[in-house]
């Protein structure tokens, strides 16, 4: 028996019956945008190991800078010492995004994590103890801990079962029209003084179903939650680092969010690593002379050194090129490949933005499995859910490779 088999008895995959589940594709190697199976099959990868390898698989100059730290320091506690790489990388990361202070932690869930305790013990520290709940959008994803769930729609998506279990914060309609916009504003102008924060997917709404919002949608909820002194807290682990065009998506809409939300790309998709940055205003209200007012959280690879090594050495490629010129790239091939299939009859919609495509159609949930392996047949990964099958490749795919992941799509449908 070998690795694969004795593993196989013993572990629990994510989103998955185990009961009756399709087996999984043994890895051997990755390179850019393949994937080397054992069997000999190369696949293209069209999402990017969850939208997180930015600049492809094995990237040499992240493998190097990982390599050289893992032999030097690849841990040490961030109580009581410092390392380089991890203050480089909080003062990289926070001239990158124009944010102020940063706090670092472990996965995108656990940033959300601390984004909320943030926004609480902000509000506690100002006196406004009433000021306990967030508000979020149906259709969104922030994570899967208890907070994050706790975000999420939990009237239709998956963890729509700890309902009664979990907090309870306000999912609303994300705002369309201007009608909308005025409800939502109502909404906050009347519920002021319980709100902490409002929680957004700026621009696409990415695992809980693949949709987009305007920009001036973006705009105007950021304008309600100044107007009424609630935190805006923007989570860009999914669309963060160009993904959908500019540096960030709330450059689109040229606001500065309290506090923004990072992981996957961070690392260019090496080593979990999240950050949870806030403005300036937010850090000072934790400032005094009492541990009372301070901010109790602490993981305990909190700014691991390796993850920020690699996290480094990935804004060294973020600097070095110009990754909003190569997704615009993306987006225009990706407009006339995709956009062409919204006259299939099973197509229901196609959107595109950067190096995000959608194609939504009608299928159920049977058939979204047949497609999984269809892909495969095909050598191409796509992981297509609810009812989109969708492309978030690495950044600097070549056209190549993205073309059979389009032309794949469009023999499929
Ligand atoms: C917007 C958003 N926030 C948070 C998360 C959770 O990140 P992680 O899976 O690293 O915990 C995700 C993951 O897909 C996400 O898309």
């Amino acid at each position: 028996m070998n690795n694969i088999n004795l593993g196989s008895n013993h572990i629990w995959l994510p989103y998955t019956q185990m009961q009756n589940h399709l087996p999984q594709l043994e890895v051997v190697k990755a390179k850019g945008s393949k994937i080397y199976l054992k069997d000999g099959t190369v696949l293209i990868d069209g999402i990017s190991s969850w939208w997180s390898v930015a600049h492809g698989y094995n990237h040499p100059h992240l493998v190097k800078e990982i390599c050289k730290q893992a032999k030097t320091l690849p841990h040490i506690m961030l109580a009581g010492f410092s390392n380089e790489q991890t203050y480089k990388l909080a003062y990289r990361l926070c001239k990158f995004s124009e944010m102020d202070k940063v706090f670092f932690s472990d996965s995108g869930s656990t940033a959300v994590e601390v984004a909320m305790k943030i926004v609480w013990q902000f509000h506690i520290n100002k006196n406004e103890k009433e000021k306990t709940k967030f508000i979020s959008f149906k259709n969104s994803y922030h994570g899967d801990t208890s907070g994050a769930m706790s975000l999420a729609d939990l009237d239709s998506g998956m963890h729509q079962k700890f309902k009664k279990l979990l907090l309870n914060n306000f999912s609303l309609n994300l705002p369309t029209t201007q009608n909308e916009l005025d409800s939502f504003e109502d909404f906050v102008r009347k519920n002021q003084n319980i709100l902490a924060g409002i929680f957004i997917e700026p621009l696409a709404q990415c695992a809980g179903a693949m949709k987009f919002h305007e920009v001036n949608i973006l705009k105007e909820i950021f304008h309600i939650a100044k107007k009424y002194q609630i935190l805006f807290i923007a989570d860009e682990c999914a669309v963060g680092f160009y993904r959908l065009g500019k540096k960030f998506a709330f450059n689109y809409a040229n606001i500065k969010p309290d506090i923004l939300i990072l992981g996957k790309a961070l690392t260019g998709g090496t080593i979990t690593l999240a950050a949870t940055l806030v403005r300036e205003e937010i850090f000072k209200s934790f400032l005094s002379n009492s541990l009372e007012n301070a901010l109790m959280h602490g993981p305990t690879f909190m700014g691991n050194a390796l993850a920020c090594s690699a996290a480094n050495a990935s804004l060294d490629l973020f600097e070095s090129f110009n990754y909003e010129e190569k997704v615009a790239k993306q987006e225009k091939f990706l407009s006339k490949e995709l956009t062409k299939l919204s006259k299939l009859k099973n197509v229901k919609d196609v959107r595109i933005l950067g190096s995000l495509g959608v194609v939504e159609i009608e299928c159920n949930w049977e058939k979204i499995l047949e497609l999984r392996k269809t892909f495969i047949d095909k050598k191409v990964f796509l992981r297509p859910f609810a009812n989109c099958i969708y492309v978030m490749p690495a950044l600097n795919i070549k056209e190549s490779d993205l073309k059979k992941i389009t032309n794949a799509i469009s023999e499929v449908l």
